[in-house]
């Protein structure tokens, strides 16, 4: 067992796959936006906006940033910026949601916010070390209507560039409107996956699994409520998307990250990746994660490059892209092991 310094698990080779475009922004960024697009905004610095005790006041706060996002340059530039964030924290791929319902009821159509964010994703890995696709998620709120209108539009987009459809915001919503729109995701050959059991129960994720086809769970904070349920995610090997941070600081349901069960879900035996959630909101991003859980469950360097290599087998990049991040994560490994003194890893991972 090598002990795992916060300096070193930040420089880890890291896949992302919980990471919200709006809540990824920078401050800076959307100051200028709400200027340049005339919108009023309510204090002089966007972080000083960033005060939130839960998720609807979150939400709320959310929904003030995607007002100042109006056009495609702007979901370009968001896009863009996020994946230059995300390459200093050591993110070497990521699968990102954007999420369109906000805008929509301002009045922006979803294509003006595909046309933008495709382009960043286009440009991201031309010109920096990142790859990345889309997860479009609808907004829970907003019904099943809005639900099936959502996953035929990304139905119809390239797949290489938008793979999958999630949902997000509240959870104490009725979820059974949104059956139709995950069959039509699938019938697209769209991934799915849904935030659940983050401030809501375990049911809904139940109903990602069992009813709604989700290969992956967003959040699944109260899994370990459900015996059974997480017997049946550990068998099939059914990933989630854990961010410990975002549920101290967003969801509040857990007073800090050393009484989150992300640990003990790890133990079982559960694929519980590591992830964000929102890093500009939350001024906390992936590479702040990893320090955190080292120093919440003292964890060694080789469970943090499990956790790192987990993020492969969770993404849904195609198989040979998949084969060739491990490789470069495992090279990655033993060269930072070799500037710190530490000798390679043994066939570990
Ligand atoms: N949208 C952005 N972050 C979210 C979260 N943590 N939960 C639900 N919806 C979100
Ligand atoms: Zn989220």
């Amino acid at each position: 067992m090598t002990v795992a310094t916060e300096e070193h698990v930040r420089r880890l080779p890291k896949v992302e796959l919980h990471c919200h475009i709006e809540g990824a922004s920078r401050a800076g960024t959307i100051k200028e936006l709400a200027q340049a697009n005339g919108v009023t905004f309510p204090v002089d610095d966007p972080a000083d906006l960033y005060h939130f005790t839960d998720l609807n006041q979150f939400l709320d706060i959310y929904a003030v940033v995607c007002a100042s996002l109006q056009t495609a340059d702007d979901f370009h530039r968001i896009t863009y910026e996020c994946l230059e964030d995300a390459v200093e924290a050591g993110v070497r791929y990521r699968e990102m949601f954007f999420s369109p319902g906000f805008v929509i009821k301002l009045g922006v159509p979803v294509s003006t916010v595909w046309a933008g964010v495709s382009a960043a994703v286009i440009d991201a890995r031309a010109d920096l070390d990142i790859g990345c696709r889309m997860i479009l998620d609808f907004d829970k709120p907003s019904g099943g209507g809005h639900a099936l209108e959502m996953a035929d539009f990304a139905g119809a987009q390239d797949r290489d560039l938008l793979i999958g459809m999630g949902a997000d915001s509240v959870e104490r919503v009725d979820h059974r409107p949104f059956a139709a729109a995950y069959e039509s995701a699938g019938r697209h050959g769209l991934k799915r996956t849904m935030h659940a059991g983050e401030d809501g129960p375990s049911d809904n994720i139940a109903l990602a699994v069992r009813e709604f086809g989700c290969e992956r769970v967003d959040h699944g904070f109260r899994l370990l409520d459900d015996p059974e349920l997480t017997a049946e995610i550990i068998d099939r090997r059914i990933p989630l998307t854990v961010c410990p941070t975002s549920n101290v600081m967003i969801a509040n349901v857990v007073p800090d990250v050393a009484s989150h069960p992300y640990a003990r879900q790890r133990e079982l035996g559960v694929l519980a990746t590591l992830n964000s959630d929102d890093p500009g909101m939350m001024r906390f991003d992936v590479a702040d994660e990893y320090a955190a859980v080292v120093g919440a469950f003292d964890y060694s360097l080789e469970e943090m490059e499990q956790i790192s290599l987990d993020g492969i087998t969770a993404c849904w990049a195609p198989d040979d892209e998949k084969a060739a991040l491990r490789s470069r994560f495992e090279a990655e490994f033993d060269q930072l092991r070799s500037s710190y003194g530490l000798p390679a890893r043994n066939g570990a991972g």
